[in-house]
């Protein structure tokens, strides 16, 4: 099964596309589990999301989210924790019941991990398994924070952030050297788990990492490669992101 690619004209609308096959499924389906993604890309869907909320009464108190990532070792009051950038950005503005939320934790001490990450795996999965995962792409082709060698079959584990995923994250902490080194991340057998995935690009930034994850053959050099053999995966882009393929 090959990527199914979406073409929009513009990032406002592929994200009112994207925001819409999520407000189907919330109002389809009791319980949707919701994958959910950080970084500047999802910012706008997460705002067309909160329209929807409040000016066509989509409800969110039956949903379950679960995000993909989060840095290790920040504060729980730091504003670059995945955790406070969920709430800023999306779950303050509406009407998601806290127990609902799930996010890997950034206070995790080194010996409660491992238990720590299988506990992760294991709501996944009592929650039903997650129904729409919305993805991003770093600069090394990463999808959650599954930087280049990532096995196919990984789960979610702490991971070593690679040298250009903490320079793009350098502005936002003031520094190289305030961006975390580890993270945790679901890995890309969760990620792959998923029923149905919707990873954004936008701009030309992106045009170069789009390419190889769609066109080149799947490696784990690439982790967002591996879903091209995923049997409903879709690539929502722009034009400037489109325009390397
Ligand atoms: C971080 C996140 C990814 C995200 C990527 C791209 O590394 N962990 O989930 O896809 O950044 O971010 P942006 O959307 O800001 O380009």
């Amino acid at each position: 099964m090959s990527i199914q690619l979406h073409i929009h004209s513009s990032r406002e609308v592929a994200v009112r596309c994207v925001a819409r096959e999520i407000a189907t499924l919330i109002r389809n389906q009791a319980h949707a589990v919701l994958g959910l993604a950080t970084g500047a890309t999802p910012i706008p869907l997460y705002q067309e999301l909160v329209r929807l909320h409040r000016e066509e009464n989509l409800s969110f108190r039956q949903v379950i989210t679960f995000n993909l990532d989060e840095y290790l070792g920040l504060e729980s009051t730091h504003p670059e924790t995945y955790w406070n950038f969920m709430h800023r950005n999306f779950f303050d503005h509406i009407d998601i019941p806290a127990a609902s939320i799930h996010l890997p934790s950034s206070r995790v001490a080194a010996g409660d991990l491992v238990a720590h990450c299988i506990a992760y795996e294991e709501a996944i999965r009592a929650a039903g398994g997650i129904d729409y995962q919305i993805l991003g792409i770093g600069r090394t082709g990463h999808i959650g924070f599954n930087e280049p060698g990532s096995p196919i079959d990984s789960i979610t584990r702490r991971v070593h952030l690679d040298e250009i995923t903490r320079q793009d994250a350098a502005p936002a902490f003031g520094g190289l050297e305030h961006v975390p080194t580890h993270a945790i991340t679901m890995g890309c057998g969760t990620i792959l788990s998923a029923r149905k995935i919707s990873l954004m690009a936008f701009g030309e930034g992106k045009a170069e990492i789009v390419r190889k994850a769609l066109r080149d053959p799947v490696t784990d050099q690439v982790s967002a490669s591996f879903l091209q053999d995923h049997p409903s995966a879709h690539f929502h882009l722009d034009l400037a992101a489109a325009s390397a393929l």
